[in-house]
């Protein structure tokens, strides 16, 4: 799986783990992943593409982006929040019910975008090595949804 991931998503899994080179929760704080996360879901759920806003429909949107914020602070190297919650991420488990085709990842990455585009005060070094884990693991996450179907 490793090869096509690569090939969709144009980053390697070496690249996508330079998340890990720094402990990017120390670097930027909390307040940045918040907003973040506010500007990344603010933008989904306003989404003029219905196909892609409804994938999220009835769930609160505070909800989602409190589970996004715990997991990424989390993987960023931050407190374990979001297991502490939630237990294991399970991330291709959690995914199984929503539509997750290559067109749903495309377009959870070009919202991811913009988010960041939002977030200046992420800086570029971080942005790159976040968008470069989140783009593989929205691949990783299509293939892996698709192929346990
Ligand atoms: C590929 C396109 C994706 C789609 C269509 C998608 C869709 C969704 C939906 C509908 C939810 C439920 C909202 C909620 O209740 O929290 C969700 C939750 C979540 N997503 Fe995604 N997602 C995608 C990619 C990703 C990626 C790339 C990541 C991580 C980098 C991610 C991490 C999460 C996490 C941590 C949750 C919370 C799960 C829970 O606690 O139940 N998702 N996603």
């Amino acid at each position: 799986m490793d090869a096509e991931i690569e090939r969709l998503a144009g980053i390697t899994r070496e690249q996508a783990l330079r998340i890990d080179e720094v402990n990017l929760f120390e670097r930027l704080g909390e307040a940045p992943i918040l907003k973040l996360s506010t500007n990344f879901y603010t933008r989904v759920y306003a989404d003029e593409e219905t196909w892609f806003r409804n994938i999220f429909k009835g769930r609160p949107i505070a909800e989602s982006i409190q589970n996004q914020v715990d997991f990424f602070i989390q993987r960023l190297g931050g407190p374990p929040r979001y297991s502490q919650r939630k237990g294991h991420p399970a991330l291709i488990a959690r995914h199984l019910n929503f539509n997750m085709n290559k067109k749903a990842a495309d377009r959870w990455i070009y919202h991811m975008r913009l988010a960041f585009d939002d977030t200046p005060e992420i800086d570029a070094d971080s942005r790159g090595r976040m968008l470069d884990f989140f783009t593989h693991t929205a691949y990783f996450l299509h293939l892996g949804v698709t192929q346990r179907r």
